[in-house]
């Protein structure tokens, strides 16, 4: 199989643009820059691109890379500081931001040269995304300028004989018109990859080493019902079946339906699937507890006595599954498995201490759009694939204040509610949509009766990483008719309020 190596030299692209290769067909896999040439060796990549960075090549420590990189023969690709970084280390020329007049950020119209492979039929003129202060000011011998813009003389350039391109704009954005032809260009074209990586290829090697791994031996994994953690079962159940022990732990803050949901699913599989009704349990350890971060704590040490307490009954496990997936491993510093092992957990946090031989987790170098397709080639429903993010916590975080059963009751119809008029009216660009349960009271009038009912909210975001959020601009009708349900059928409630702050400076979640 063919892998790309991606060394980060820190720019806030750097996952973007595995993302893009993976999009591709192309396996690829980021790297920090101060990986050694015989770790480069150990990972055997068949091409490398180099991102961007926040550095400069002439400051003392800036981040560089091993010469003999540039001797391996391999096609490489530099991108904004890589593309510094080649002209420099190859004997070109780069100045500093501030030898300049003007540093260059934003959509800038730029020439290419469509002889370059890089830029074949992508036509002589389109707008690239350029973020810089430093410029190449003179190529290496050798190199031939192969784009250009107003400001950038040298936005492109290579040396087709050593395999060497560099762009001084960023390919990977979405701003850059032609961006995925170019990197596509530079997989298909000079590195002559396929596009092999699909995730029904991905399934059959996977289930092959999980089998080679587990061999007879037993697993256990905690099932959320969400995404990564139904996913990594649904792989594991096809790789080994009935020695595998699914443990869904439903602590009774889940939306309406969801648990029986989760558990129709699974018990279909040939997996013991254990379902542990913890409600009261749960809702005990909450009783008159209204601080979110003591919720979430509580939550937190009741799940890990629960899953410890059913481990125990199932006897002798060897390995434990968990769904972490590639954006975990790359956020959490890409340092050693130890370090991520310990800074990750899928649900609500898993025990340490349990007494497992080895950690499983089998998507841990795919990203959500591939956990999300790799779930559908395994067979499971679109509304469990597609559905969107829920916080471990659950419910819990969406009552403000202390929580009862009558309070989870209304929280759980008036979100429905909401989730259901919402994906009824296609309303777009809504990617965590929930109601709020507010600790406000306010007078309303039903019938001829004066009411003193609860509020609640409705958040709807669109967003691709969470990070940061915008509003979904959902339609007046729409808001009216979730509105008018929400009072007319839920008793308890004669307010409903829409959430229109956007992520900073709120969260996505109320706690
Ligand atoms: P915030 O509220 O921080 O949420 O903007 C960002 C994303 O993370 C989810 N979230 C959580 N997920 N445990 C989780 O598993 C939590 O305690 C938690 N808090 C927030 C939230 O739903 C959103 O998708």
């Amino acid at each position: 199989m063919n892998k790309v190596l991606i060394l980060n030299f820190g720019s806030q692209f750097s996952q973007l643009i595995a993302r893009r290769v993976r999009e591709s067909g192309v396996y690829c896999e980021l790297k920090p820059s101060s990986l050694s040439y015989k770790e480069l060796l150990d990972f055997n990549p068949s091409a490398i691109i180099l991102s961007g960075g926040p550095s400069s090549v002439y400051e003392a420590n800036a981040p560089s890379l091993d010469p003999k990189v540039l001797e391996m023969g391999l096609p490489i690709l530099g991108i904004c500081y890589g593309a510094q970084l080649l002209a420099h280390m190859l004997g070109g020329t780069v100045v500093p931001a501030d030898t300049l007049k003007s540093r260059e950020y934003g959509y800038t119209v730029t020439d290419f040269d469509n002889s370059s492979p890089l830029f074949d039929a992508i036509g002589n003129q389109s707008v690239v995304w350029m973020s810089h202060g430093d410029s190449v000011k003179a190529l290496p011998s050798g190199f031939k300028v192969t784009a250009s813009s107003a400001g950038c003389p040298y936005a492109g350039f290579e040396n087709t004989d050593k395999k060497i391109y560099a762009v001084q704009f960023h390919p990977e954005v979405c701003h850059t018109e032609k961006g995925m032809q170019i990197l596509g260009n530079f997989l298909h074209k000079i590195c002559g990859f396929d596009s092999s990586w699909t995730m029904g290829n991905y399934k059959d090697i996977a289930i092959t080493n999980i089998r080679e791994k587990v061999g007879d031996k037993k697993a256990l994994l905690a099932l959320s019902g969400g995404v990564d953690s139904s996913v990594a079962a649904a792989l594991m159940s096809q790789a080994i079946g009935k020695n595998l022990t699914c443990v869904f732990v439903d602590h009774g803050l889940l939306r309406k339906n969801e648990g029986d949901e989760v558990e129709n699913i699974f018990k279909n599989y040939p997996v013991n699937f254990v379902r542990v009704n913890a409600q009261k349990l749960f809702l005990d350890a909450l009783k008159g507890v209204s601080e979110p971060e003591k919720k979430r704590k509580i939550i937190g040490e009741t799940f890990i006595r629960v899953f410890e307490a059913e481990a125990k009954k199932i006897g002798k496990v060897d390995f434990l599954v968990q769904g972490t997936i590639y954006p975990d491993v790359i956020e959490s510093g890409m340092g050693s498995n130890a370090a991520v092992i310990k800074s990750h957990h899928n649900v609500g946090g898993l025990p340490d201490h349990v007494d497992f031989k080895e950690i499983i987790e089998p998507l841990r170098l795919l990203f959500k759009d591939e956990v999300r397709s790799l779930g559908t080639e395994l067979g499971l429903p679109s509304a469990l694939v597609n559905r969107q993010p829920f916080p471990g916590p659950g419910l819990a975080i969406r009552i403000i204040g202390d929580i009862t059963e009558d309070k989870l009751a209304i929280l759980r119809e008036a979100d429905f509610i909401f989730r259901t008029e919402l994906e009824n009216a296609k309303v777009e660009n809504a990617s965590q949509y929930f109601a709020v349960l507010t600790d406000t009271r306010s007078v309303g009038v039903m019938g001829d009766s004066r009411t003193y009912d609860c509020m609640v909210a409705l958040r709807s975001v669109c967003t691709s990483d969470f990070m940061t959020a915008t509003i979904t601009h959902i339609p007046y009708p729409v808001l009216e008719k979730v509105s008018s349900r929400i009072v007319n059928e839920i008793r308890g409630v004669n307010r409903v309020v829409y959430d229109i702050t956007a992520k900073p400076p709120a969260t996505v979640e109320w706690e």
